[in-house]
């Protein structure tokens, strides 16, 4: 009764997107670390690989994420739909030039539906064959010749820079969401979430144009 009534209400809406939003910044910094093994060479990175993989914990993580996106997808666009109806679509289109509202926080969607495509990209791309590939190729190997095809590097820069305008706006709102944002800290947070997005998008795509060159 209480948990129908807290996912039915706007509250409880907003905070689950929220928490669901920070679930998914930490899980984004843990793979960026990752990613950035591959510096270190074809060794370094197939161990972070084996150890990601046969980790019990990790393991549990996997479930908890998915269970995290989908969530978080499926709120995101009841939001956005929800919002459009109150609104009405004339409402809203004018909304879309309202100066106050930041271009990241008007364009949530879009560049979420974008991010969207990009995951199930890269679950095509990467995950599924570094999964359940039969014959043995090296996870460096993998990642690194789709890194060398053009097509794919930009896909992969141009979803890492949707992220960042999603994150933009993401970082701050979820503060505020949760409660944890006041007059006072508001300047810190807004500081510390332009360097969160900067380093997530400038890190994950600075890897795929260094060994697409490379
Ligand atoms: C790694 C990927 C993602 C991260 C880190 C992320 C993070 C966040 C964060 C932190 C927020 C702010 C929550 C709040 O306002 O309290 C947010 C909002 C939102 N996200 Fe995401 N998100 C991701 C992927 C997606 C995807 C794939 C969609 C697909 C539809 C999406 C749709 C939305 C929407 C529509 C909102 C605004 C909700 C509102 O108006 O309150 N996000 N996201």
């Amino acid at each position: 009764m209480f948990y129908s009534i807290f996912f039915k209400s706007s509250i409880g809406k907003k905070i689950i997107m929220a928490s669901t939003g920070v679930f998914l910044m930490i899980f984004l910094l843990l793979h960026l670390s990752i990613n950035l093994s591959l510096f270190y060479g074809e060794k370094t990175f197939n161990e972070a690989v084996f150890f990601m993989r046969n980790n019990i914990f990790i393991h549990i993580m996997e479930y908890i994420l998915a269970i995290g996106f989908i969530t978080h997808i499926f709120l995101g666009i009841n939001i956005f739909l929800k919002n459009k109806n109150i609104r009405g679509d004339v409402e809203y289109s004018l909304n879309k030039s309202t100066p106050i509202t930041s271009f990241s926080s008007r364009t949530m969607i879009i560049s979420g539906i974008l991010i969207l495509c990009f995951l199930i990209l890269h679950l095509i791309n990467f995950s599924i064959p570094m999964k359940y590939s039969s014959n043995k190729i090296s996870d460096y190997k993998i990642v690194i010749s789709l890194f060398k095809n053009p097509y794919y590097t930009f896909i992969y820069v141009f979803s890492f820079i949707m992220l960042g305008i999603h994150l933009n706006h993401g970082f701050q709102s979820s503060f505020y969401s949760l409660g944890i944002a006041n007059k006072k800290n508001f300047i810190w947070i807004k500081k510390f979430g332009c360097f969160y997005f900067w380093f997530i998008s400038i890190g994950f795509s600075i890897i795929a144009i260094w060994f697409f060159f490379n």
